[in-house]
């Protein structure tokens, strides 16, 4: 028995990385997967027994993401969970030319932003319909809860991995600028989607990524990483677990949030929040 049994999941980027190890872990609790990724070896994607639907889709593409999530609703009725993981990152900076500049931003804030945006539309509509559902957005650590704007200390972040680590990161450097502002986006999409979706039951969260073991990160040493800084990086199935452990929560758990996960820390759930953001109680 798993928590997830006669639940429906989808996931994007789901070939390899993060993605991989979310898809499997949701079909590990005896969810039916639908997953997406540009790569097409997502045709030959497999998790022990579980149905899959596999489709080559760019999460960019508005059209793409339409018949990918047309499929997998009338695959599976219901659409239980959304984990939009599917991200890509390339150098761009302040001095880029303009067209270089383009360029980044089809792919990474196509991917990044529009993409969770894109997924989390098109899902919405049969999560009201059958009454609930779980929307988990992929985001990084360079917006953790105490690196936002909204949180001035960790006096107001006591859950914060960053707690002992100065400075504390608020930004991932220079040549992460297209790949910051879309990630920074995201917390638009999560913090209004989680107060217009509360009376839904559909729960938004985030989960706001340190350096994790994937070909992404991998690819960010040029695929020859430094021994010392792989021994440490956190393992994609542990993430997974907590990711199981969110969903395991119910329609009454936490939404809203962003959830660290910081190299050197505990891969843990934290407890939720006391004033989770922007749900904002209503005076008198
Ligand atoms: N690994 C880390 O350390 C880390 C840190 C911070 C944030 N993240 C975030 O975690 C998520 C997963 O990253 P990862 O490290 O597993 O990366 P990865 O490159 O290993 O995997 C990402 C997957 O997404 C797919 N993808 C890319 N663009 C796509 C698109 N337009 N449509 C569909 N699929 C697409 C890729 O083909 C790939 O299979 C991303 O959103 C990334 O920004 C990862």
């Amino acid at each position: 028995m798993g928590i997830l049994d006669g639940k429906a999941a989808v996931v994007t980027g789901a070939a390899v990385g993060l993605g991989n190890a979310f898809a499997k872990a949701l079909a590990a609790e005896g969810a039916a997967l639908a997953v997406c990724d540009v790569r097409p070896e997502i045709a030959d994607f497999k998790a022990g027994d579980a149905p899959v639907l596999a489709m080559q889709a760019d999460v960019a593409d508005a059209e793409a993401v339409r018949r990918f999530i047309d499929a997998a609703g009338q695959r599976y009725v219901r659409i239980d969970v959304l984990v939009s993981n599917a991200g890509v990152w390339t150098a761009s900076e302040a001095t880029d030319s303009i067209d270089k500049t383009l360029a980044d931003a089809a792919s990474q804030v196509g991917t990044n932003l529009k993409g969770v945006f894109l997924c989390g539309r098109a899902v919405m509509p049969i999560m009201m319909r059958q009454g609930g559902g779980h929307i988990i957005n992929i985001n990084t650590d360079h917006l953790h809860t105490c690196g936002s704007p909204f949180e001035e200390s960790h006096d107001n972040a006591p859950n914060c991995p960053f707690l002992d680590i100065a400075p504390r990161p608020t930004g991932g450097g220079p040549a992460m600028d297209l790949y910051d502002a879309a990630k920074w986006g995201i917390n638009g999409l999560t913090f209004a989607w989680c107060q217009a979706l509360k009376a839904h039951n559909i729960r938004v969260n985030a989960f706001c990524m340190g350096a994790t073991d994937s070909h992404m990160l991998r690819g960010f040493h040029n695929f020859d990483p430094p021994p010392e800084e792989e021994a440490q990086w956190m393992k994609a199935e542990d993430i997974a677990q907590v990711m199981i452990e969110l969903i395991a929560e119910g329609p009454t758990g936490r939404t809203g949030e962003n959830i660290g996960f910081a190299m050197g820390h505990p891969v843990v759930l934290p407890p939720p929040r006391r004033n989770p953001y922007f749900i904002v109680e209503e005076e008198g």
